[in-house]
């Protein structure tokens, strides 16, 4: 698992760890922060030719496969053309079942256009795909399509519920449980929204896991000046690379059922799982599996993404929220905050529906899609690479040669 590891995000990591911000001027993202600008500087003023006691700058801010050679799907890509340029529909070098998607895609956009608004929470037969994914992903476990919101990303998923959260003043304000270390996205948001960051440690010796022992003295010591009910997980974790398995998910839900907590299950690295013997176990899946006496009762949240593994399409921003156990008036408001901002942008969503809903058996781009398998090995390559240079490993190596699919 720990091979998942990217070197940006250790590099975002470090500076984070340094951060403890608590207002909007304060509020420092590394991904596209100060700290990139400054790795820009050196950058150019190495190309200028001053001298450094380095040689090269690695641009490894972010993760962005497609930025470092990865290639995009071709059945993804044809989709979206057609999508995008409905006369290409008579074209016959688009395959039919393509085409088929695309029409679908289009009859449920306003005008039959990928550029109108579309509802707030998403397209319909879009939400309907994924819940459909989420049934399938989870063993038949009920996905409810009501309970679905696409998004710009998972970052706007996680954003939009955490200020769904917030709440309070002083000791009453709401604190949120992050783990150290974390992805950005949280501290910063925290930060922008006033909410409190409580800090929860992995445990490096044992692979990054998450012991539930800290959590709990995370959460005693927050109580002290604020009032954690939000419980954010990482899983497969960024930038730790941690895999969780069945039995601490499950300790996880527990704690969040004893103590009242939200939880916010960020699963982007769903697909990005390498070792032997790691697995992954939705959120959703395991809570429903504990009975009634959790699946009732625990709420969730948790998101996903185009951005991420053999897809890697982060600059469409696609991505969708699941909800559980939501009271219905906050579920309201929830609709509402979303609906405050329009609507995810529609080729996000509809790339976001074709990554729910591969090409089938018997449908003409089916045998080409199965070759997405091969791509894990040169994710695993360029992790493995990463964690090389990262560790300053002489052995270093060019860009691999990304095959098309
Ligand atoms: C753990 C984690 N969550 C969320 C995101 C944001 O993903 P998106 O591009 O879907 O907004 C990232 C991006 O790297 C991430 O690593």
């Amino acid at each position: 698992a720990i091979h998942q590891l990217f070197l940006e995000h250790i590099v975002c990591h470090l500076c984070l760890l340094t951060l403890r911000c608590m207002s909007l001027s304060e509020f420092f993202f590394c991904v596209f922060g100060m700290t990139w600008n400054d790795l820009k500087v050196c950058f150019f003023t190495l190309l200028q030719g001053v001298k450094k006691p380095f040689e090269e700058v690695i641009k490894a801010n972010i993760g962005d496969t497609h930025a470092m050679g990865q290639r995009p799907i071709t059945f993804f890509r044809q989709v979206m053309a057609l999508c995008c340029y409905p006369l290409l529909l008579d074209d016959n070098k688009f395959p039919e079942d393509a085409k088929n998607r695309a029409r679908r895609i289009l009859q449920s956009c306003g005008g039959n256009s990928i550029g109108a608004y579309t509802t707030s929470q998403g397209i319909d037969c879009v939400r309907h795909d994924v819940a459909n994914y989420i049934q399938r992903r989870d063993g038949g476990i009920p996905s409810d399509p009501d309970n679905i919101y696409l998004t710009t990303g998972a970052s706007d998923g996680i954003v939009t519920i955490l200020k769904l959260l917030t709440t309070g003043e002083g000791r009453t304000r709401t604190g949120v449980m992050i783990s150290i270390p974390q992805y950005p996205l949280y501290s910063a948001s925290i930060a922008e929204l006033g909410a409190v960051q409580v800090n929860y440690y992995l445990n490096e010796e044992k692979c990054w896991s998450l012991d539930i022992s800290e959590l709990q003295r995370s959460l005693q010591e927050a109580r002290e000046h604020c009032n954690p009910s939000v419980l954010c997980i990482i899983n497969p974790g960024n930038p730790t690379g941690q895999v969780q398995s069945r039995q601490c998910i499950e300790d996880v839900i527990q704690f969040a059922a004893k103590e009242n907590l939200f939880l916010m299950a960020d699963e982007v690295y769903q697909d990005n799982v390498y070792a032997e013997g790691c697995e992954f176990h939705s959120f959703k899946k395991v809570l429903f599996e504990m009975g009634p006496e959790y699946s009732s009762k625990v709420e969730l949240a948790s998101f996903h993404s185009t951005s991420k593994c053999y897809m890697g399409e982060c600059g469409f921003r696609g991505g969708y929220m699941e909800v559980i156990n939501m009271d219905p008036e906050v579920k309201a408001q929830l609709t509402k905050l979303v609906s405050v901002r329009l609507c995810p942008p529609a080729p996000g969503q509809a790339l976001m529906d074709l990554v729910v809903n591969s090409p089938q058996p018997g449908e003409p781009s089916h045998q080409t899609f199965m070759k997405v398998p091969f791509i894990f090995p040169y994710l695993f390559q360029m992790s493995d690479h990463m964690l090389e240079v990262f560790h300053f490993h002489k052995t270093r190596q060019n860009h691999r040669n990304w095959p098309d699919f």
